[in-house]
Parts: structure tokens; C-alpha cells; sequence
């Protein structure tokens, strides 16, 4: 199906909710919090993709993650203690290095088995960049793909707001990532109003291979009714705004003079609920100011979408026919699309290979 000229919808038009159902992609980096909540022998628990998952930061600054589960009887080792070097259980006192192995099991006679050096928790590959930490959730820990990355601008985060989201990590990419919703979800008098509405027509390609699977919509100037860049940034800037699955969307805003970076990150917690991430940057002056006026508003507007969506999962609740529009709903057929070929991929142990080309998409917002 050409999925940038679908037919004109009907009732029979692929329903969305059938797409890939919410399927948790696996062998991904998952966005797990920002590098500042993690002092040198901090650990906290994370549940991802259905994964209890301890995430630490040792004495030498090196962030690691390990199951956060005690090899002996699934005790919670995130609820033990971390003098930056060993995680101990509280249980009943397995002692285990940031790699995994066990170093101490206290109970254990001479000559009894197991004996620490048998013992091993399992990892994660964690990489701590521009301010984030990313988990790598599946069995691969070599060869793997890069960590999403904001253009440099400093690579200084400035904020990170995190919205919980009790739908499917589907529903809230496609619920993100929809391009028509502005006006309304989003109406402000200071920089959205309904009546706005004005056509559009976007340039994208698909990303090269080498920053996943995905698109971009290309540099353009930004919409005159999308107010909040030009109020903070000044002038008339210019945007691009890039998709990777799992679900990265990074923005980049610029003027000559300044920038401005979001990059926003759905994380299954489990298949019925996702941790939408977004995190700012910026290289405007007055940084610590700004970012007592901005949080707020990135997070009334992050809950606005929340809102949204969770709305929309009430209503699907009740199964009713839905459909896909020609142009505005092209994304979340691209994201559908993309999102079975990775798991094709992964199936038939290969490549993924990126389907979509060059296309200018047209709606009104
Ligand atoms: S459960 Fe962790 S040491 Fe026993
Ligand atoms: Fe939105």
C-alpha cells in the first residue's frame, strides 16, 4: 500500500489499533532519566518493557544497569545498599559487582555450592549521553546501534519533564507525533489559537540508515501559528524535526542566533503503560530563569497530549470503526509500517530495510 497517497478513507482503511498492537520493540535503546538524577553511588529501579531494571551510577561515575532482580530469590537488589563499588541485597546479603558478578554470598559454607564466582547478574548496555541515560533493552551487547543524539548546541540539558501515559507505547507515539492536533490540544491565546489553521506542505525523507530506522521532516521555516519558537527564540526560525523508532523525535529550532533542541522519548513501562520523556535544550541566555518559566509549560502541554490520548483510548474501548486520513495521518502509517519491518526484520535476522522515499505531505493545522 502506498501509504502517502492512501485512498481516499473509508471505514475499510487499516484500522490503526491493529498496526503492530503494541508490541514492545526489542534490541532498542530506551530512554531511563536524565544523567543528573544520578549522583556517584546513587541506584534507583526502573521498570522497563516489563523489566525490573537498577540503574547506578559507581564511585567512578560510570553509569551501569543490571536486572533488578538478586540472582538468589528475586528481592528487589535496587532496594539493598550501593557503596559505589557493590550492590548488597537486603535480604540476605549477595554482594555483587556494577558488571554483574558476585563477589560475597554470606550464607555459604566452604566447599558449598554455589560459590560467588558461579553467580552472575544479568546487565544492560547503558550509555550516558548529553545528559541522558539510555538502556539498551535486548540480548545484544556489541555491534549496537547509536544512541539517539540532539544536533550539538552544547549538548547542555537544560530540562526534563516526564509525563505517564497508561496506554501502549502506540498510542502515545501516534498520539505525539500527530500533526493536526496542535490547535486544539494545544490551544493557548499566547501562542495556538484554533482559528489558525492554515495549509501545509512538509518536505520529508527517510533518515540514512546509520541513525535508524525512521524519517525526517526536512528544514523549514517554522509555521507562523506554531508562536511558542518565535516567542522564544526571536525571529523567524527555521525547524526539522526527525523520527526513530522505538519512538525518539528530536527537534531542532534555530534563528541565527539561537537554538533550540527537544527531543521527546516514549518508554514502555509495560505494554499498558509508557513514560513519555522530553527533554530541552538550548543555548539562549538566562538559562536558569528560563527553566523556572518553561517547566511548567512543557508539562501542562505534555499532559495536554496525555489527555488526548487517554480520551482516545476511553473511546477505542468501546471498538469503534476508526480511520486514517490523507496526509495528516501519513506518519502514523509510517510509524505502523516502519514498526512491522523491524519486527520482520528481526524475525528473519536481518537488516531492517527502510520502505518510504521522498514525499511532500500536505494538511492544514
Ligand atoms: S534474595 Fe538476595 S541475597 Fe537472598
Ligand atoms: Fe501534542
Amino acid at each position: 500500500m502506498d501509504d502517502t497517497r492512501p485512498d481516499h478513507v473509508s471505514q475499510t482503511a487499516p484500522d490503526y489499533r491493529l498496526g503492530v498492537g503494541g508490541v514492545m520493540l526489542r534490541e532498542a535503546w530506551y530512554y531511563a532519566l536524565p544523567a543528573h538524577d544520578l549522583t556517584p553511588g546513587d541506584m534507583v529501579h526502573r521498570t522497563l518493557l516489563g523489566e525490573p531494571v537498577l540503574i547506578g551510577r559507581g564511585a567512578d561515575h560510570k553509569i551501569f544497569a543490571m536486572r533488578d532482580t538478586c540472582p538468589h530469590r528475586g528481592t528487589l537488589l535496587s532496594q539493598g545498599q550501593f557503596d559505589g563499588r557493590e550492590v548488597e541485597c537486603a535480604y540476605h546479603g549477595w554482594r555483587f559487582k556494577t558488571d554483574g558478578q558476585c563477589t560475597a554470598i554470606p550464607s555459604q559454607c566452604a566447599g558449598q555450592r554455589p560459590q560467588p564466582q558461579d553467580i552472575r547478574a544479568q546487565t544492560f548496555a547503558v550509555a550516558e549521553h548529553q545528559g541522558n541515560v539510555w538502556v539498551f533493552m535486548g540480548a545484544k551487547n556489541a555491534n549496537l546501534p547509536p544512541v539517539p543524539e540532539v544536533p550539538a548546541i552544547g549538548d547542555r540539558l537544560q530540562l526534563h519533564v516526564a509525563v505517564t501515559f497508561a496506554c501502549n507505547i502506540d498510542l502515545a507515539a501516534i498520539g505525539l507525533m500527530d500533526p493536526a492536533h496542535g490547535a486544539f490540544v494545544h490551544r493557548s491565546s499566547l501562542w495556538r489559537k484554533a482559528d489558525s489553521i492554515y495549509e501545509k506542505h512538509k518536505a520529508f525523507s527517510p533518515l540514512p540508515e546509520s541513525e535508524g530506522l525512521g524519517w525526517r521532516m526536512d528544514r523549514h521555516t517554522a509555521s507562523r501559528n506554531s508562536r511558542a519558537y518565535s516567542l522564544f527564540l526571536g525571529g523567524a526560525p527555521e525547524t526539522e524535526i526527525s523520527y526513530r523508532l522505538p519512538s525518539v523525535r528530536i527537534e531542532h529550532a534555530r534563528t541565527p542566533k539561537y537554538n533550540y533542541c527537544g527531543l521527546t522519548a516514549c518508554t514502555p513501562v509495560t505494554a499498558d503503560i509508557t513514560e513519555v520523556h522530553h527533554v530541552m535544550y538550548w543555548d539562549l541566555p538566562g538559562a536558569a530563569a528560563l527553566r523556572g518559566i518553561i517547566r511548567p509549560i512543557a508539562h501542562r502541554f505534555l499532559d495536554q497530549d496525555r489527555r488526548a490520548v487517554m480520551s482516545m483510548v476511553e473511546g477505542l474501548a468501546f471498538n469503534p470503526p476508526t480511520m486514517l486520513v490523507q496526509d495528516a495521518d501519513t506518519q502514523t502509517r509510517w510509524y505502523y509500517r516502519l514498526k512491522r519491518e523491524a519486527l520482520a526484520a528481526q524475525t528473519e535476522g536481518r537488516a531492517p530495510r527502510n520502505p518510504l522515499t521522498p514525499v511532500t505531505l500536505s494538511w492544514r493545522s
